[in-house]
């Protein structure tokens, strides 16, 4: 039996006729609250065209911790994009026209199909390992980092299927806000004084987490940017190595959207990632800069095997061919995202192009990066234990140490690119002195 929520009384009983004695009506929070107790088991709640947006959203946030696997439909009067906005960003799963009983009757079965599924799939994973962190960097700026970072969310996601949390690391100019329509009441800079303040020890936990973060659509949370520049400023690497530790306790994957520079929180964030994801478009500076990145990623110890070179607009027409692109970046590509106006429009209008248009080339060319290289069950157990093997956390003890200009611990030249095969049997070398990253602590000099 189904729960609807409806506060009129004529609503209430116009539905109830449509859906006969599968319905338990109730008409305020209180009774929900109670009907929602004696059913532990329950994956579904209805709220009729009576009720406001704000109890349907309230509702939502509390229910997402309370229990993730309960499916929340909101049946309304007409249904206008700005009530399918805010429905969305609150979290409710479909909005639907509440006198099309038959649009009715197929989202319920949807939401319950897919309740079920997380029932079962939380169930399954009671004590299971962690989730993923995917961190997207491109050492130039505009390279649709931002933009990756939150249609991957959306495609990993899988309509709700998996838990995902964007964070925006790009702590003093962060656009995930922007481009997902979000307005943040809380972001990373309110986790500062949960720890006691910039200079204190003291550590954030799960609950603080969960009061962090804004959701966006069904298993998709953000974690946002501060909304002033210098807000950023006392975020601290430690801080942002335990928000990621624990949101990889919370979500299935966490994706995280970067500045184009390794930033003590970049390094923080590559640190704590089993995957990364590193763009270019088919411009000398941006290939110039992805090249360096990938000497970087040598020079640090981050596994080949976990990089996901994604060339983006792959498609555009500026005059290289992908021979002079090869050639550039001498690593394997990973995937080619074409290049569409549909995705600055998609961005202009605050919703990601894999929420708009799930087949346009580029969803699909993301979606199939996501499933086939990020969620897919060969990449699920590979990229921990090779992190943890060359992992440089803990003051960088495990990292191989550079034992002078231009020293090589394997003798090859720093730009060679190690054998997937072989991730980890890197050769190894200075500082990049353009870069401003030291060999040794992996940290801004
Ligand atoms: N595949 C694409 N086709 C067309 N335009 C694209 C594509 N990907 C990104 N863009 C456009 O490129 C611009 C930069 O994208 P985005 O903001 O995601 O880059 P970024 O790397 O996050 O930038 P920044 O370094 O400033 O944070 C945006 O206007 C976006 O619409
Ligand atoms: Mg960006």
């Amino acid at each position: 039996m189904t729960i609807l929520y409806e506060p009129e009384r004529r609503n209430a009983q116009q539905l109830g006729m449509l859906f006969g004695s599968d319905l338990h009506t109730v008409a305020t929070a209180q009774e929900l609250a109670a009907a929602l107790g004696r059913r532990p088991d329950e994956l579904l709640v209805l709220f009729g065209p009576g009720a406001e947006i704000t109890e349907v959203a309230a509702f939502v946030a509390e229910q997402r911790v309370a229990r993730p696997a309960l499916g929340v439909l909101l049946l309304c009067a007409s249904v206008d994009v700005t009530v399918l906005g805010e429905a969305m960003r609150a979290g409710v799963r479909e909005v639907v026209d509440a006198a099309d009983i038959g649009a009715v009757r197929t989202a319920c079965a949807r939401s319950l199909a897919l309740s079920q599924q997380l029932a079962g799939a939380s169930a399954a994973s009671t004590g299971s390992a962690d989730g993923r962190v995917v961190t997207v960097f491109a050492a130039k700026g505009g390279c649709g980092k931002t933009t990756m970072a939150v249609n991957l969310a959306v495609a990993l996601a899988d309509g709700g299927r998996r838990r995902v949390c964007v964070v925006d690391l790009d702590l003093a100019f962060g656009d995930v806000a922007i481009m997902l329509q979000l307005a943040p009441q809380r972001t990373v800079a309110d986790a500062i004084p949960m720890t006691g303040g910039a200079h204190s020890a003291g550590r954030v936990d799960e609950t603080a987490l969960r009061s962090l973060v804004t959701p966006y659509c069904p298993g998709v949370d953000a974690l946002l940017a501060p909304t002033r520049p210098t807000d950023g400023d006392h975020v601290t690497r430690g801080l942002v190595s335990d928000l990621l530790a624990i949101a990889r306790r919370l979500y299935d994957f966490v994706v995280v959207d970067t500045p184009p520079q390794f930033t003590d929180h970049v390094l923080a964030a590559l640190d704590a990632s089993d995957q990364y994801v590193l763009l270019a478009t088919p411009d000398l500076p941006a290939l110039k800069n992805l090249r360096i990145t990938l000497d970087m990623f040598n020079l640090l110890d981050y596994p080949a095997a976990q990089r996901l070179v994604v060339l983006n607009r792959a498609d555009a027409k500026v005059g290289l061919t992908g021979a002079d692109i090869d050639r550039v970046i001498s690593a394997p590509i990973t995937a080619h995202i074409p290049s569409s106006r549909d995705v600055p429009v998609s961005i202009n209008r605050g919703v990601p192009l894999l929420v708009d248009s799930p087949n346009h080339p580029a969803s699909k060319a993301i979606r199939s990066l996501a499933n086939s290289r990020i969620a897919s069950p060969q990449q699920q157990g590979g990229g921990r234990g090779l992190r943890g093997l060359f992992s440089r956390r803990k003051g960088g003890a495990s990292a191989p140490q550079a034992s002078g200009p231009g020293a090589s611990a394997s003798g090859a030249p720093q730009t060679a690119e190690p054998s997937p095969e072989q991730p980890g049997a890197l050769p190894h070398g200075p500082a990049y002195p353009h870069t401003g990253v030291s060999r040794q602590r992996g940290e801004i000099r």
